[in-house]
């Protein structure tokens, strides 16, 4: 067998790996398996790169194989679950970054050459253009996610005008590559600009919504590696960057579709620019029917059937262990109990069942939406640990309602209801939820974890 023929099989079982890694994804219990399976991929795609291609040094690139491994694995380590949208964001920066050097690189050999293709030149260009919007914009979506930046939507007409503009000018700067591939201030023009688009392309949209956004550059980040593919003529970095883009693509599609909303108005809608208004729901304070912890334990006690209902409150307390723990004791009780999982419950996509997953509730206990919505109505408790918006029937009763249509959980037709959360305030959508309201509901106004400990303590002296 020729080294070639090794090279393109290797590819070839990389390439189905990576998408039979991806599939397992889809469930948490093959999750793990899942993503041994595409780190293994990875492994043999870049020894047999290593083998395939000339390599100037094989020091310098083990140093940074060893260096990036460590910096990697401290970081896995130390994280925070709640920081880890910011985590995504960097490695998305990083990402495009590693495609936009390697545009550069490919760049720079072009004089050598004596013609160049035009698919050459392109795929080069565009890998530094998608590349460095995605570096820039990625750290800005991380420094507002992290405090650093401001989460504000910066709507001013001025960001918003110039992105065109930017957007124009880079197809010409593009086009002029093409044309005259030596042209070396040209190309920095390119990267300089597209890191100047990224930030603008970010900078007026909202907070909130970064998740929705990572996603997004997640998907360009896979676009530019593929785009770094072409231009080195790697089969295998084609399929790869591909596979990103295109998941990355999906996912933020299904968060777009779970919160009723499009791409477009994420990317242009300024969404997290409203501030909740925080009166009305002030002057309501004496209708919501508040309880204790003490009372709240004597309901579910004695309740036949529970749905926990967690929210982006579950992961603001990290209360998911004095959960499981609620849970289990009721278990003992011979109480049933369920997790019901809102798609975009939280800040990330997933972002409650890792949380639930890392303090152990068992996987079988964990229920999509479409899954478990029909079972509300025959159940006796709803427990709603944090969560607000993914509970608020106005998404189905009220067409006036920024959030209407967007897929809730029927929580209001469980017999009973107890809301755990601080105060009436609003959620992520800045908007009262009527389900505070009614008469089924027992409000305990409290931190959640607080909250639940007190319940466990209380259930515990029963
Ligand atoms: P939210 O509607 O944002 O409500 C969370 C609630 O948690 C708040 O009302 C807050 O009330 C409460 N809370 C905060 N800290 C707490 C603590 N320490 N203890 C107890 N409660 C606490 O959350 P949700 O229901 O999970 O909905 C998610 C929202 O985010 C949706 O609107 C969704 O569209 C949006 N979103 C989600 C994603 C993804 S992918 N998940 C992406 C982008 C946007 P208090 O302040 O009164 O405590």
């Amino acid at each position: 067998m020729t080294l070639l023929e090794i090279v393109n099989i290797s590819y070839l079982v990389s390439a189905v790996l990576f998408i039979v890694g991806l599939k397992r994804l889809s469930s948490p219990a093959t999750a793990r398996s899942g993503n041994l399976l595409a780190a293994t991929a990875m492994l043999l795609a870049v020894v047999i790169t290593l083998i395939d291609r000339e390599v100037l040094d094989y020091i310098q690139i083990l140093s940074g194989i060893v260096l990036g491994s460590i910096i990697g694995a401290v970081f896995a380590r130390s994280i925070q679950m709640t920081a880890m949208p910011q985590m995504v964001a960097i490695f998305n920066g990083l990402g495009g970054a590693a495609s936009a050097l390697v545009a550069s690189g490919e760049y720079l050999k072009l004089s050598s050459y004596e013609s160049i293709g035009i698919e050459y030149s392109f795929t080069i260009a565009l890998g530094a253009f998608i590349g460095s919007v995605t570096l820039s914009g990625s750290f800005i979506a991380f420094g507002k996610l992290q405090g650093i930046v401001t989460s504000n939507a910066v709507s001013s007409m001025v960001v918003r005008g110039s992105n065109p503009i930017l957007f124009i000018a880079l197809v010409g700067m593009i086009a002029g590559i093409i044309i005259a591939p030596e042209n070396d201030l040209l190309f920095l023009s390119l990267i300089i600009t597209s890191l100047v688009l990224g930030i603008l392309l970010v900078m007026p949209i909202g907070g909130a919504d970064m998740p929705v956004v990572i996603a997004l550059l997640n998907s360009y980040s896979g676009m530019a590696a593929a785009a770094a593919g072409f231009a080195l003529d790697n089969l295998l970095l084609i399929i790869s960057g591909s596979l990103v883009g295109a998941s990355g693509f999906i996912l933020t599609q299904i968060m777009c579709d779970a919160m009723n909303r499009s791409i477009w108005n994420v990317m242009f809608g300024a969404f997290g620019a409203v501030t909740a208004d925080s009166s009305d729901t002030n002057n309501q304070v004496n209708q919501a029917i508040s309880t204790t912890a003490e009372d709240s334990a004597i309901i579910l006690a004695y309740a036949k059937s529970v749905i926990f209902v967690p929210g982006y409150g579950l992961a603001a307390a990290q209360a998911q262990h004095q959960v499981r723990e609620l849970a289990t004791l009721l278990q003992s009780r011979g109480v049933d109990v369920r997790h019901a999982i809102h798609p975009v419950a939280g800040r990330m996509p997933g972002h409650m069942n890792v949380l639930l997953a890392e303090a152990d509730v068992p996987y079988d206990q964990l229920y999509s939406m479409e899954d478990i919505n029909e079972d509300f109505e025959r159940t006796d408790v709803a427990v709603v640990v944090g969560a607000n918006d993914v509970t608020n029937p106005v998404s189905r009763d009220v067409p006036a309602s920024p959030i209407y249509g967007m897929p809730i959980l029927n929580v209001d037709m469980a017999k009973t209801i107890i809301f755990i959360k601080r105060s009436l305030s609003p959620g992520f959508a800045g908007i009262d939820n009527p389900l505070f309201y009614n008469p089924k509901t027992r409000m305990l106004f409290d931190d959640a974890r607080r909250a639940l400990t007190e319940i466990v303590n209380a259930i515990k002296t029963l």
